[in-house]
């Protein structure tokens, strides 16, 4: 985590049912600008929250989260840096995974398939692209394929997203994922943080867009005659988040959409792509990213909508009459809020390339809504 980082956030603990929102105290060892491993501690309460390979975990519960992600970190992260209090149980539990490695194979695979997927899709481009990335010998190459992905690659949710964004602003991304919106904008917005709750998509965004250390390989999908993730590629790395005036530019913590480590009301524009239909209480979102920005501030969200049924049913008996769909219902949960929406796309593409002979087409809506001044 950059040092200046940790003058944007606060604690995420709950004292008697409300965030404690205390100011950090920061400590570690790294490079002049970065804390590589070390931890923030609330000057408030006195918890304590690991930056562990450059990843700072600011969530409520961190000796919860270390535990419930011992596969993921321990990849990434020696034992020796797991903080003390919790080293021994984190080892035990990294011994037991290791021992029993052969059944959680599939699971392996899937997550870093997913990965590969989201790292396709938020940097690799295909207008100007001399790569043509999604063919790997001439004979594999399906014409309708290319079409598709010639005709929707370049206009996805990425791009309508960045299009919406003022030059000079300070951005927030609530669920980057892997962080590619950072790239969009970088010199275009003025500072960029995006904020997730998986370690593996930090680290990774971390690693592109401000050249931290990655110790695992970048694999893709080509044809899976030759396994699941056949190809290794190189994705351009852009090397540091601080600009050549000593002004950072963009950072990416681990944190969740209810508990977020931020204080209220310093952003000019909070962004959160695809990830409302994730979340327990969709209105949460809205309500945040009312709570995160400055009078006359912005929220921009899109959203596939794939809503789990006990979330669908939940928002369909709070709804208003007259609403038939799902975007509708998004649109009221930010005017709820106190934002008016003016912008509105219905319909936006969102293509994911999945192998040589499948891709994925998701039709996303994308809004932007304004905090009254
Ligand atoms: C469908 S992915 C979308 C990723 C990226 N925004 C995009 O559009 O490609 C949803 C993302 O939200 C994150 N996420 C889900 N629930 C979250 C929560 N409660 N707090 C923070 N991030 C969350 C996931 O880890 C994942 O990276
Ligand atoms: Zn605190």
């Amino acid at each position: 985590m950059l040092k200046s980082t940790a003058e944007k956030l606060c604690c995420p603990a709950r004292i008697q049912g409300k965030p404690c929102q205390g100011q950090f105290r920061l400590e570690g060892q790294g490079t002049r600008d970065e804390v590589v491993y070390g931890a923030l501690e609330c000057e408030r309460c006195g918890e304590r929250y690991p930056i562990l390979e450059g990843v700072a975990i600011v969530v409520p519960e961190p000796g919860e989260y270390l535990l419930a992600h011992v596969k993921g970190i321990s990849k990434f992260v020696p034992d020796s840096q797991i903080p003390s209090e919790y080293r021994d149980e984190f080892t035990e539990q990294r011994e037991a995974l290791e021992a029993e490695a052969g059944e959680h194979i599939e699971e392996d695979l899937e997550s870093g398939r997913v990965n590969a997927l989201y790292l396709m899709n938020h940097y690799l481009g295909c207008e100007g692209n001399p790569e043509t990335w999604w063919k790997s010998v001439p004979a594999s190459e399906s014409p309708e394929i290319t079409e598709w992905i010639r005709r929707y690659w370049d206009r996805g949710p990425f791009e309508t997203v960045s299009a919406w964004i003022e030059p000079g602003q300070t951005v927030l991304e609530l669920g980057c994922g892997v962080g590619g919106l950072c790239r969009r904008i970088r010199g275009k917005a003025k500072s960029y943080l995006g904020v997730d709750s998986s370690f593996h998509s930090i680290l990774l965004a971390r690693h592109l867009n401000l050249g931290a250390p990655y110790r695992g390989e970048l694999r893709f999908p080509g044809d899976l005659l030759f396994g699941n993730l056949a190809r290794e590629f190189t994705l351009p790395i852009e090397r540091g988040g601080i600009h050549a005036d000593g002004v950072p530019y963009s950072d990416f913590v681990v944190g969740e959409i209810d508990a977020l480590p931020l204080p209220s009301g310093k952003f000019e524009v909070t962004v959160s792509m695809n990830a409302i239909d994730m979340l327990n209480e969709p209105k949460i979102l809205p309500e945040e990213q009312f709570r995160l920005v400055s009078p006359g501030g912005v929220a921009i969200q899109t959203g596939p909508y794939i809503w789990h049924d006990r979330i669908a049913k939940g928002l369909r008996g709070r709804m208003p009459k007259g609403i038939s769909d799902s975007a509708a219902v998004v649109e009221w949960l930010y005017r709820i809020c106190g934002f008016r929406v003016e912008k509105s796309e219905p319909h936006v593409p969102w293509l994911f390339f999945k192998h040589l002979r499948q891709i994925e087409l998701y039709s996303v809506h994308a809004l932007y809504a304004k905090k009254p001044d």
